[in-house]
């Protein structure tokens, strides 16, 4: 049967690897970002766009309900959408904090509540995007790592909760997207240039490309007796 999946974050970067992907395999998929101009390039003839920013509740409702209209049901739901803000904790703002958690944890997890039933009866899957942040801390990323420590906390706790909905997550490393390149707090480009070649010398296989998670997102969406599972993909970063 054609799968049917809610791809988050499918305007850039992973999200969007994940739904070229999945497109190209034959999969039926629903796509969200705020960026309605990039969910056109990435989406293929069967794709539905759902945009929508998910740090509004009601927004993030119509988004999910949409899909699930739209593609008559819900076999896998990707919660790629992610937003860093990036400072030293001295100077982190309660905005940034919230905007943070809400964004990266509180939306991903009221999106899999809602979608529960559409899941349950297609005893689907979900996969969540942590980050390896959460063993291996960095200065200034604090909101940031939280609230990746809180999927990586939700993805076991739901896996036994869920169950035959699978739950797993994957940590990557750090991965050559746009998120990596943005500038922080108080960064030009030539410091952005310097900072990514440095994450690249502390990754023994150098940085991550989108295709290497979207790869590992199929795996997990495939491999019928994983859940619970927390993917650690870093090339090597904390090994
Ligand atoms: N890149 C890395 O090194 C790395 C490492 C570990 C984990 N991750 C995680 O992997 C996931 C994908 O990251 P990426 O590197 O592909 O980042 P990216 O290229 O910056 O893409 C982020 C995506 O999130 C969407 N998004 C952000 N805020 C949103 C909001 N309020 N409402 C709806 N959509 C929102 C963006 O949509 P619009 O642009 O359309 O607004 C975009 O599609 C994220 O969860 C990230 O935390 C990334």
């Amino acid at each position: 049967m054609t799968r049917r999946v809610l791809i988050t974050g499918a305007s850039s970067g992973i999200g969007a690897e994940v739904a070229w992907l999945l497109q190209a395999d034959g999969a039926r998929v629903a796509l969200n970002g705020r960026d309605e101009a990039a969910l056109v390039a990435v989406a293929g003839e069967s794709a539905i766009s759902v945009p929508g920013p998910l740090d509004e509740p009601s927004e993030r409702d119509r988004v999910v309900d949409q899909a699930l209209a739209a593609l008559g049901g819900l076999d896998a739901l990707v919660l790629s959408a992610g937003y860093a803000a990036h400072a030293p904790f001295e100077v982190m703002s309660e905005a940034a904090l919230r905007a943070q958690l809400e964004v990266n944890l509180v939306a991903p997890l009221l999106m899999v509540q809602r979608a529960l039933p559409a899941l349950r009866e297609a005893r689907g899957c979900v996969v969540f995007l942590g980050s390896t942040l959460v063993e291996r801390p960095a200065p200034g990323t604090l909101g940031y790592t939280v609230a990746k420590a809180g999927l990586h906390a939700a993805t076991r706790a739901l896996a036994g909760e869920l169950a035959p909905v699978r739950v797993n997550a994957i940590a990557p490393g750090v991965v050559d997207t746009p998120m990596i390149r943005a500038p922080r707090h108080g960064e030009d480009t030539d410091d952005v240039a310097t900072r990514v070649e440095a994450l690249r010398e502390l990754h023994p296989l150098g940085l991550g490309e989108p295709a290497d998670v979207a790869g590992a997102v199929r795996y997990l969406l495939d491999t019928r007796w994983l859940t619970g599972t927390v993917l650690t993909l870093d090339g090597g970063l904390t090994a």
